[in-house]
């Protein structure tokens, strides 16, 4: 039996090697390679501040692990490197080649309450003209350039053009306990004047984490991630959300948004702090972070040198309702090895934990179990989708999360090591969690009426040659 540090390690979604990973930073396509940064910890489980890492791709499968090239090193941003994005300039470099600029949040922490007094934050900018190497930082917004009835939180900077302008969206957490976000504009994408915020109608959660704007065949969508909403039986299942607002009238044009339009991005236990980006094709890609702020993960015990992943890059669309959908992009497919059919009414046992398995002409109810451990079914009569963990062991403290569904047409299942994502009617619907095995083999048991069921070992044999990660140690 391989050791489990082993069986969870994924090979397809991007874990850290060594160390903590949270929120997907800096996401960009510049000179056609891929850039996925992320909040790291590389000396977790040993205390440590947040700096970024950074993975390079040209084809989002084949990654290079850049190690960690932003740590904290001025004031400004003495107690961690948080959360930020990226802006692709063309021409925007001073010899007229293309520019990267990475902007995030610069924490500082003082005694005493880190909420009210204790904290700063500043918008720090730092740039790039290969992606790898970068320049100086520079403090682009400080508390003094926030409105005044803020607490001290105050980050995730998303900047994007439009129009021939710059705008950046920060979260906040208002002095009342009410979360929100604010807008910045600017010409140069360096300076930059407060323009307004976005609230919702009647207060929703008391913070607004990581906000991002998607805009998608001519529809903007407020993507936030609000703290502090109350959980009910089939909505704000897990400690903190990740969704998003649809904007009718436009990111531009909206400073307000009715809550009760709020769609949930994702139904699993495990998905936060989502980032989207345009990347050379047009796709709107989205990758988040398969964790969820505050939990505690069975991965540390064990003696795993890592902790968390993120998800697959997902293309973003929209669907004929004007809700967003998403669906590994197509380069996940070429992944796929041998093809194995999955009966049923019995189901299948794959040789490992790395498989795409697809379903589809669903009709009815449907039983789906993974090793006896985790259980999708769906209800008809219910209309409700229930994933449950039924084994302790594996289920790392959770127990159950149900959506709402009218029917149930697709199912394709992404196992990978100890990550599981199923997209519901190709994407209408996600389910990312944690899952943490204890046998080799996957043992699959379904009990279904659809035309169809298969599944791909994914990457062939051996799956370990998918590590394809070229570690280079921060500071190297
Ligand atoms: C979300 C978050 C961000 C912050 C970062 C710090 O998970 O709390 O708001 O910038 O993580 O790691």
């Amino acid at each position: 039996m391989s050791p489990t540090h082993e069986r969870w390690t994924p090979h397809f979604h991007l874990a850290p090697r060594q160390g903590w990973l949270n929120d997907p930073n800096g996401l960009c396509q510049f000179h056609g390679t891929y850039h996925v940064f992320y909040q790291s910890a590389p000396a977790w489980p040993a205390p440590g501040k947040k700096g970024w890492g950074h993975f390079a791709s040209r084809d989002l499968v084949r990654w290079e692990d850049l190690g960690e090239p932003l740590v904290p090193s001025i004031p400004e941003d003495a107690d961690g490197v948080y959360s930020g994005s990226a802006l692709v300039v063309t021409g925007g470099a001073q010899d007229g080649g293309d520019l990267l600029r990475l902007y995030y949040t610069g924490n500082v922490k003082y005694e005493g309450d880190h909420i009210h007094n204790g904290r700063d934050s500043n918008q720090v900018m730092v740039t790039s003209d290969d992606g790898v190497s970068l320049s100086e930082k520079k403090v682009l917004l400080r508390p003094k350039d926030y409105p005044s009835d803020l607490t001290r939180h105050v980050r995730d900077p998303k900047v994007w053009e439009q129009d021939g302008r710059y705008y950046m969206v920060l979260g906040a957490r208002r002095s009342d306990d009410v979360g929100d976000v604010l807008l910045y504009e600017s010409s140069d994408a360096v300076e930059w004047a407060y323009r307004g915020r976005i609230e919702s109608t009647h207060s929703f959660g008391y913070m607004w984490e990581c906000p991002n704007v998607i805009q998608v065949d001519g529809h903007d969508y407020l993507v936030v991630c609000p703290q502090g909403l109350p959980s009910e039986p089939t909505r704000w299942q897990n400690l903190y959300q990740a969704g998003y607002f649809p904007l009718p009238q436009g990111i531009l044009a909206t400073t307000q948004v009715d809550e009760t339009s709020f769609v949930e991005l994702d139904w699993g236990f495990d998905f936060y702090a989502p980032q989207v980006f345009e990347d050379e094709k047009g796709r709107c890609i989205l990758i988040g972070w398969m964790g969820m702020p505050d939990a505690d993960y069975t991965s540390a015990p064990d003696g795993l040198a890592w902790c968390h992943c993120l998800t697959v890059p997902r293309e973003v669309t929209v669907g004929e309702d004007g809700l967003l959908r998403q669906w590994p992009v197509t380069e996940i497919d070429g992944l796929r090895g041998f093809a194995q059919p999955v009966s049923p009414s019995a189901g299948a046992i794959l040789p490992h934990h790395y498989a795409d398995i697809e379903l589809l002409g669903i009709e009815g109810n449907l039983e789906m179990g993974f090793d006896g451990q985790l259980q999708l079914s769906f209800s008809a009569e219910d209309g409700l989708l229930r994933m449950a963990f039924t084994d302790e062991k594996a289920a790392s403290g959770r127990t159950e999360r149900v959506l709402p569904l009218a029917a149930l047409h697709e199912l394709r299942v992404l196992v990978d090591g100890s990550t599981v994502e199923v997209y519901v009617n190709h994407g209408e619907e996600v389910l990312s969690t944690r899952w943490f095995p204890t046998a080799d083999t996957l043992l699959v048991t379904l009990h279904a009426t659809c035309e169809s069921a298969r599944s791909w070992e994914m990457g062939g044999e051996p799956p370990r040659a998918l590590r394809r990660f070229r570690h280079v140690a921060p500071g190297a």
